[in-house]
């Protein structure tokens, strides 16, 4: 049992774990059943009293699928980080953030967050003086938060900062105590339980897919990280994610949903057999969007091309928007063909 809990009431509520605790990978983690590895996660026995801490801890998403390298990297980071950082990236939408909300989720490990872009500064994450009943107070930033009492921080868009501002967490990245400059001096040692996860289309180094806003990042900087690679599900695990959340959709229509995502991203990469560029891949997301909006209404062939375009045909030219809907509609009509001949045998 953890008794003690160490609040400070000065920052947003914050506060250490108690102790840790380990649990078997198999135990927490779907597609680990029966490997004894372990991962120790800080006990927050209290959480539920101290809503500012509970509310850091991710929701778990219902009917989330993991991709097994994924999860396996993030894992072995959270249970073991060596002094690095953990670089995801991939393409959009291809579950890089919400894979690392879903074990935090699971562990019931603290998150503190950011989306950084082409205007962040190193004092969005470390804190700013602020002016509480009449009287000059510093409030930490996400970096400290994590760093003081244990969180993970993960920023997500690492690629849109400026590389420059970056290079101001070298030093924690090193696992050296981070001093706060605009709070006097403060010295804030990293907690044990203390992880770093980025995020990114790209690895950092460029890419031949355009992301736009993305910047060449310091490879003095790219070295402190431990990097893992995103992409989207197999076909087959993509089918039973939409199958899981969208069970009304029927196997029919959801297989040749996801048939039609896998086929535009195989367009976007100009892959054998293709005769059209499509200038974006079809994630993840767009593809969740697509079945979200299909539930309203009948499910009519005409809903469902509406929901296409809603969720991804208007980000595309015309004229690849008529190969989109023509690439749905063979599918859609095979597998119509497939069910009938099944049902005729
Ligand atoms: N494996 C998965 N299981 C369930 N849902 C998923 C999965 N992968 C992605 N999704 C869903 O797709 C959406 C996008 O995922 P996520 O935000 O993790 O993508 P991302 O790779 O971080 O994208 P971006 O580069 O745009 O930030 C989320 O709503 C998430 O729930
Ligand atoms: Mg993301």
């Amino acid at each position: 049992m953890c008794k003690e809990t160490h609040l400070d009431s000065s920052n947003q509520g914050d506060a250490l774990p108690t102790r840790n605790v380990s649990f078997r990978f198999g135990d927490l983690f779907p597609g680990f059943e029966g490997d004894s590895r372990t991962i120790s996660v800080p006990c927050y026995q209290d959480a539920v009293s101290m809503p500012a801490v509970a509310r850091l801890i991710p929701k778990r998403e219902e009917g989330y699928v993991f991709q097994e390298d994924l999860l396996e990297g993030v894992l072995d980071y959270l249970s073991a980080p060596m002094n690095d950082a953990l670089y995801i990236f991939g393409p959009s939408g291809s579950g890089k953030t919400s894979t690392v909300h879903q074990v935090a989720a699971l562990a019931g490990w603290p998150v503190v967050e950011m989306t950084l872009n082409g205007r962040f500064e190193m004092t969005d994450l470390t804190g700013h003086n602020t002016i509480i009943r009449g009287e000059v107070n510093f409030v930490y930033g996400p970096l400290v938060r994590a760093l003081k009492y244990g969180y993970i921080l993960l920023l997500n868009e690492i690629d849109l900062a400026d590389p420059a501002e970056l290079a101001g967490l070298n030093d924690v990245l090193e696992g050296r105590p981070l001093t706060i400059v605009q709070n006097n001096g403060e010295v804030i040692t990293p907690h044990a339980n203390f992880r770093m996860i980025v995020t990114a289309n790209t690895a950092g180094s460029g890419s031949e897919e355009s992301y736009a806003g993305t910047r060449l990042l310091n490879p003095a900087f790219l070295d402190r990280f431990r990097f893992l690679e995103s992409s989207y599900m197999p076909q087959e695990r993509e089918e039973r994610l939409l199958r899981e959340q969208y069970p009304e959709l029927g196997a029919g229509i959801a297989g040749a949903m996801v048939r039609t995502a896998a086929e535009i991203r195989r367009s976007h990469t100009c892959q054998e057999g293709t005769t059209v560029y499509m200038t974006i891949p079809m994630t993840t997301r767009a593809l969740l969007r697509w079945a979200h909006l299909c539930q309203d209404g009948e499910g009519s062939p005409e809903r469902i091309r509406q929901a296409l375009d809603s969720s991804f045909g208007f980000r595309i030219t015309r004229e690849e928007r008529v190969y989109l809907h023509r690439i749905f509609e063979d599918i859609l009509g095979n597998a119509t063909a497939e069910e009938a001949q099944g049902r005729d045998k």
